[in-house]
């Protein structure tokens, strides 16, 4: 590999080792590998839980300049990346590649270029290491990411998973057993913070710049609508108040400026408010106790908040993953794909990656 293209990598990759590696000859050492967006990750994850490594490749910095993903720069950009992150992963574990027991790669959803990318690695690689993989749905990888963390919520409880891609909200009764409840019928909320962030000049992604300038402003400065659609149903829907900012911005061309954090800080309340109301009438018409928050959006300080402030009121436990575990990463299809790979459940040489969520049809995921 060239230098200038392994300095690239190493610049862009976010590294950690959570618990130092003991013994584990006699559990099962699961190397996960996700690739179905802009992010390349590995992580190597014992027991669907115990996070050894985790290695998140970011291809930020070349999106940033297109205001949005391009697939085919992305999927040339995970080529370039995926030996070394797998290698990085493995090393940072302390462990052999003697020592991965299986892997489990993402499937589908995502853009097809890039998942084959994974895709196709995790299989050669379980095909020469003669050790079984199978194929995860993305979606129940960013819903186990609850399960990295030491206090993981029991079943049954109710999951709100808000990304880029998907806003929905899955009632989970075991590792792998979801139903969904509810989705968006238009943009997903991260979707909403990204264009926003565009319309705003404020650059991409735009969720985590949001939730900082909003820390500056004042919420209650702009109403913006509240898309609640069918109190009764858990469906979201973010296009009308993206239109909202919009009509704002355009309505008030020459102050607007000097108002930005008043206005994402506006935006996000509203968000938020729908988010949290739908997921604790979620958990009220589940009658559970134990609620959840997973995606890149779970990042978000004020969501975080919010959740845990009801949750509160109400007795219920809530359960975020750490930030480093709500944006794509390896460690969380390590840890779904544990459950399947425990009961024998493998991937076979034929399968392809898949663009639409299989979780969110209601579909097992092979
Ligand atoms: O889960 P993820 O990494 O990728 C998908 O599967 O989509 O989520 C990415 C999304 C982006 O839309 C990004 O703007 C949003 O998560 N995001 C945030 C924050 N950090 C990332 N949104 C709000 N607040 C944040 N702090
Ligand atoms: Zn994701």
């Amino acid at each position: 590999m060239k230098k200038a293209v392994k300095d690239t990598f190493l610049a862009g990759i976010e590294l950690q080792a959570k618990r130092i590696p003991g013994e584990y000859q006699n559990d099962m050492v699961v190397l996960g590998i996700e690739s179905s967006c802009d992010e390349t990750a590995a992580a190597v994850v014992k027991d669907g839980c115990d996070v050894l490594s985790s290695v998140v490749s970011s291809q930020i910095e070349i999106h940033h300049q297109y205001g949005g993903v391009v697939p085919e720069l992305a999927s040339r950009k995970h080529i370039e990346n995926i030996v070394f992150v797998v290698d990085e992963a493995v090393q940072r574990a302390g462990l052999t590649l003697a020592q991965i027991d299986a892997v489990s790669v993402t499937q589908g959803p995502g853009l097809i270029g890039s998942l084959l990318v994974g895709f196709s690695f995790a299989k050669s690689f379980s095909f020469a290491r003669k050790i079984p993989w199978v194929g995860v749905d993305h979606l129940e990888g960013h819903i186990s990411s609850v399960f990295l963390e030491n206090n993981s919520p029991s079943f049954p409880f109710v999951a709100l998973l808000v990304s880029g891609g998907h806003t929905s909200i899955y009632y989970v009764t075991s590792h792998t057993s979801f139903t969904l409840m509810g989705q968006t019928r238009d943009d997903a909320a991260g979707e909403a913070y990204d264009k926003v962030a565009k319309m705003l000049d404020l650059g991409y992604p735009g969720g985590r710049v949001i939730d900082d300038l909003s820390k500056t402003g004042n919420a209650r400065t702009i109403v913006f609508p509240r898309p609640f659609l069918d109190k009764t149903l858990f469906d979201f829907s973010f296009s009308g108040l993206k239109t909202a900012v919009n009509r704002y911005i355009k309505t008030n061309p020459d102050d607007y400026k000097g108002q930005i954090p008043d206005i994402v800080a506006s935006f996000q309340e509203a968000v938020i408010d729908v988010l949290s109301f739908k997921l604790f009438s979620a958990a009220k018409e589940k009658k559970v106790n134990h609620v959840a928050v997973v995606g890149g959006v779970a990042a978000n300080s004020r969501l975080r908040e919010v959740v845990t402030e009801e949750a509160l009121k109400r007795n219920m436990s809530v359960h975020i993953p750490s930030v480093d575990f709500c944006g794509d990463n390896g460690a969380m299809i390590a840890a779904i794909g544990y459950h399947y790979l425990e009961r024998g459940e493998y991937s076979n040489r034929g399968d392809d990656v898949y663009s639409r969520s299989w979780v969110a049809i209601g579909k097992k995921h092979k």
